[in-house]
């Protein structure tokens, strides 16, 4: 059996960096967008479909290249609970990249609005025209759209605690690479 590797493989590295603050800006464009009644709305409209729709493709591509690569082990000498907290909230990252743009689609399916990403691409709806649907859709949008800020949260706080406090190169394997642990 081959060695595990010590860092992620460089093609996740790459679409962790770009996604990261991708998503970081449709969080705070959709933020933005909902507080508004300027016309500033349909701007940031436009940006937040087309943009939500390049994360779905993004993250697809990016689970298939996380399953066909083994990711580096965590450190031995991380506590259990601190080794259960990075697996249990990555997967939650992942599930929820997934999750909000598909909710997004969603919900404008079942509001019958088309879903409009540019001057000639508009999306098929996924789902039936249906009120019920979009109103509870709409929430859920909401709800997931903090829950994932929160958790990135404790995630940034958790990749800056390896890399300035424990020093033990889990921040090195998704950065330089260079680093073992
Ligand atoms: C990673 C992907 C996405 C993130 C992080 C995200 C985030 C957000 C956030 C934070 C809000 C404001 C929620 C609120 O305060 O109530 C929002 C609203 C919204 N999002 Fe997204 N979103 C994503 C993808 C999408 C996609 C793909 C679509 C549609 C194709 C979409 C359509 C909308 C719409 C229509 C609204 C509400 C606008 C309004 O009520 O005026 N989102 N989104
Ligand atoms: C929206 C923002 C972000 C998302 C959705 C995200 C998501 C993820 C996910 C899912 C992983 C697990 C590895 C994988 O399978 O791809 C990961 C690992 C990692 N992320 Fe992020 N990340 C974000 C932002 C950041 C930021 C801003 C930092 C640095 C301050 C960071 C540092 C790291 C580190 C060091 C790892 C490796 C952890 C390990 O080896 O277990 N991430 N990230």
């Amino acid at each position: 059996m081959s060695a595990a590797p010590q860092s992620f493989s460089i093609p996740s590295r790459i679409l962790h960096w770009l996604m990261a603050p991708l998503i970081l800006a449709m969080l705070f464009i959709g933020v933005g967008m909902v507080a508004t009644v300027s016309d500033r709305y349909a701007l940031l409209v436009s940006i937040h479909k087309p943009l939500g729709v390049a994360i779905l493709a993004l993250v697809a591509i990016r689970l298939v290249v996380r399953l066909a690569r083994r990711p580096p082990p965590l450190p031995v000498a991380l506590p259990p609970i601190q080794r259960l907290a990075a697996r249990a909230s990555h997967m939650l990252l992942y599930l929820l990249m997934f999750a909000m743009p598909l909710i997004g689609w969603g919900m404008l399916s079942a509001a019958g609005y088309p879903i409009v990403l540019g001057q000639h691409v508009q999306l098929p709806a996924i789902l039936p025209h249906n009120a019920y649907l979009y109103a509870t859709l709409r929430q859920a949008h909401t709800v997931c759209a903090f829950l994932l800020f929160a958790i990135v949260l404790l995630h940034i706080a958790a990749a800056l605690h390896h890399r300035l406090i424990r020093r033990d190169g889990v921040f090195d394997a998704m950065t330089s690479g260079e680093q073992g642990r």
